[in-house]
């Protein structure tokens, strides 16, 4: 595996790999790996002749007070995990490198979609930060996971609104045995944390067996979510929301696709997680 810490130099590393006629699979990770990463580094592998992925903690999606400082890094252990993933190149550079002094261009994804996300800042900086790197490693695929599939409607938004040459893969949720979905901030927990942070998974579990079982109120359903986390001392709901699958729209009655969609917070630590259900 190579390691690029320059745009030029993995620019033009990929643009050789495009003349070969290779196709380019991208992973964007803000590094931390685990098993969910690796997962979309496999996906790339089966699907591109070359696999390129970035590491880089992205300041400006950061809010203020929010973790930059603090979010878990360790390129070495990152690095090694790649390599063994069969990973072709590693994109790893500085925040000057990304954010010259002086920077000032952003990207911004707004309509239905943005309007209900509970933070708006943030994803103006994942999409600046996603189409850098779009026009940096040049990917025919790139690959998302699906435990943030606010970020995935969103990007997949951009895409196809500003027409980048590339498609978006979505790659299922990976869950830890007893189903907390897998994360970097998970480390964050301390043991009784940990163990409440199940009531995410449990209470997804039971919205989706409500559901089947005939429920088609929103609210009803909400309240369930609601009622589940609730159960778990520590935890703070930011939203526990129904959408439509695919537009993210409001749902009263559940028809279709459903996402249920949650944000929870323990302590200091905001957790994400999701499940589509769908229904005839
Ligand atoms: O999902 C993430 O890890 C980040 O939001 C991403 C897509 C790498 C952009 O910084």
């Amino acid at each position: 595996m190579q390691t690029f810490n320059t745009i030029n130099d993995i620019q033009n590393w990929c643009r050789d790999q495009k003349r070969q006629g290779k196709s380019i699979g991208l992973v964007p990770t803000m590094g931390y790996l685990h098993a969910g990463h690796l997962a979309l580094a496999a996906e790339a592998r089966s699907r591109c002749d070359i696999v390129v992925v970035s590491i880089f903690v992205n300041p400006i999606q950061f809010g203020v007070g929010e973790d930059f400082e603090d979010y878990p890094r360790d390129l070495r252990r990152d690095s090694n995990l790649l390599e063994q993933a069969g990973v072709d190149a590693l994109f790893a550079p500085s925040v000057r490198e990304m954010y010259p002094v002086g920077y000032g261009s952003y990207v911004e994804v707004t309509g239905e979609i943005t309007e209900k996300l509970s933070r708006p800042g943030h994803f103006r900086g994942v999409t600046t930060v996603v189409s850098k790197l779009f026009n940096i490693c040049l990917p025919d695929l790139a690959f998302f996971g699906q435990k943030d599939a606010q970020q995935a409607m969103v990007i997949e938004k951009m895409v196809k609104e500003l027409n980048f040459p590339l498609q978006i893969i979505r790659v299922p949720i990976i869950r830890e045995a007893d189903g907390l979905a897998m994360s970097s901030r998970n480390v964050y927990l301390n043991p009784d944390q940990r163990s409440q942070a199940l009531v995410l998974n449990q209470s997804l579990q039971k919205a989706r067996e409500a559901i089947m079982a005939g429920e088609r109120d929103t609210d009803r359903v909400r309240n369930l979510l609601q009622a589940t986390i609730g159960t778990s001392p520590e935890a703070n709901v930011d939203y526990a929301e129904i959408y439509d699958a695919t537009t993210l729209a409001d749902v009263k009655e559940i028809d279709g696709s459903v996402l249920i969609a949650l944000a929870v917070r323990f302590g200091t630590t905001r957790l994400i997680d999701n499940l589509i259900v769908e229904v005839q």
